[in-house]
């Protein structure tokens, strides 16, 4: 565990015990994704770098994670659900992402206008691997909890957050936020960084083909997240723990890990200042 895990450990251990889980469902999810060759000639490229990705196949992933075992989304099918169901369901959650998808605390993130494919994937993530502060919030969902909680709020409106009282009123350091930037569309290539614009899209509001089907009705880029507006604090932990080669469920987790292994703490600090002062979205 990172010390930046432990502490949102914490803080969701805090914020658990005065709620309870009022989802109590059966059934693990079935990860109905297969194998096949991903089309995109820059992604293939970062998944030939990580060994890992040539693993077993996973066609129905268990539920629970065993060694040298992923989900594979490069032939995921588009996820549907129930909106007004997933509302029902989503009380709980709003004790740490807010009442509309906005975080209340810059370590828990945003999710309101996420694309729902990446929020139903990380749910099914965090119920297979114990070691997130999601996980045990998770284990009483089922597969059409997780369904109809992503499809809420992937339709919410990303609005800014609230600002946060305690939060020190220095505007970001231009510098910082233009470092960002330039990262973000251009990449470094002296540090082998690629340009984040590539998967996450120009406007950073996710692949630019998220939506598009191929011909087997797979969109093998829908679960590829959006990330403007995104809380900055969430924003470094998670960039460290792909650096820190924490995540490692999934063949996005490994795509998204070989970019880690490229930032340094300067690169993270920039990108997420960036990243977290554009306007959030639809
Ligand atoms: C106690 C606080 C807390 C509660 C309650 C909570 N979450 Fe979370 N959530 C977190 C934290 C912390 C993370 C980051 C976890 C990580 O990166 O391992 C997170 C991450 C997520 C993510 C991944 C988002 C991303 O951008 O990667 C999703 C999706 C999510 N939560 C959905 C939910 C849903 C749905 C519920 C209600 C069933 C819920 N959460 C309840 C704290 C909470
Ligand atoms: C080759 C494609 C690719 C490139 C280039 C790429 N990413 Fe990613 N990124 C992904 C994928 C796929 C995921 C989903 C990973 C997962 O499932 O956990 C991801 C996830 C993320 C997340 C997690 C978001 C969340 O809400 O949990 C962050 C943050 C992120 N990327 C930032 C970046 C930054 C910053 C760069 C540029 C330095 C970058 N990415 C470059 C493909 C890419």
């Amino acid at each position: 565990m990172t010390g930046a895990r432990q502490l949102l450990a914490v803080l969701a251990a805090c914020t658990v015990s005065v709620f309870a889980i009022a989802l109590a469902q059966e059934a693990p999810a079935p990860a109905d994704a297969e194998a096949a060759q991903v089309q995109d000639a820059q992604v293939q490229e970062q998944v030939a770098e990580t060994e890992t990705a040539t693993g077993p196949e996973a066609e129905d992933a268990p539920a629970a994670k065993a060694d040298n075992d992923y989900v594979d989304l490069r032939r995921a099918r588009p996820i549907t659900g129930n909106v007004a169901a997933g509302q029902a369901k989503a009380e709980v959650c709003a004790a740490c992402h807010g009442p509309q998808g906005i975080s209340i605390a810059p370590a828990f993130p945003n999710l309101a206008g996420q694309h729902a494919d990446f929020l139903y994937w990380q749910l099914v993530e965090f119920k297979r691997s114990p070691d997130s502060p999601m996980s045990p919030l998770v284990a009483d969902l089922s597969d059409e909890d997780m369904r109809d909680l992503a499809v809420y709020y992937a339709g919410l409106a990303p609005t800014p957050a609230p600002a946060d009282p305690d939060a020190e009123a220095e505007p970001a350091d231009p510098a910082l936020l233009q470092r960002g930037e330039q990262l973000y569309l251009t990449g470094d290539p002296a540090k082998g960084i690629p340009p984040c614009q590539g998967c996450h899209g120009v406007d950073a509001r996710g692949h630019a083909d998220a939506r598009r089907a191929d011909s087997s009705g797979h969109t093998p880029y829908a679960a590829w997240p959006a990330l403007r507006g995104q809380q900055a604090m969430y924003l470094q932990t998670k960039l460290g723990e792909y650096r820190d080669g924490a995540m490692d469920d999934s063949t996005t987790d490994f795509i998204m890990t070989g970019i880690g292994h490229r930032l340094d703490d300067d690169s993270i600090q920039a990108l997420a200042a960036w990243l977290s002062s554009l306007p959030p979205a639809h």
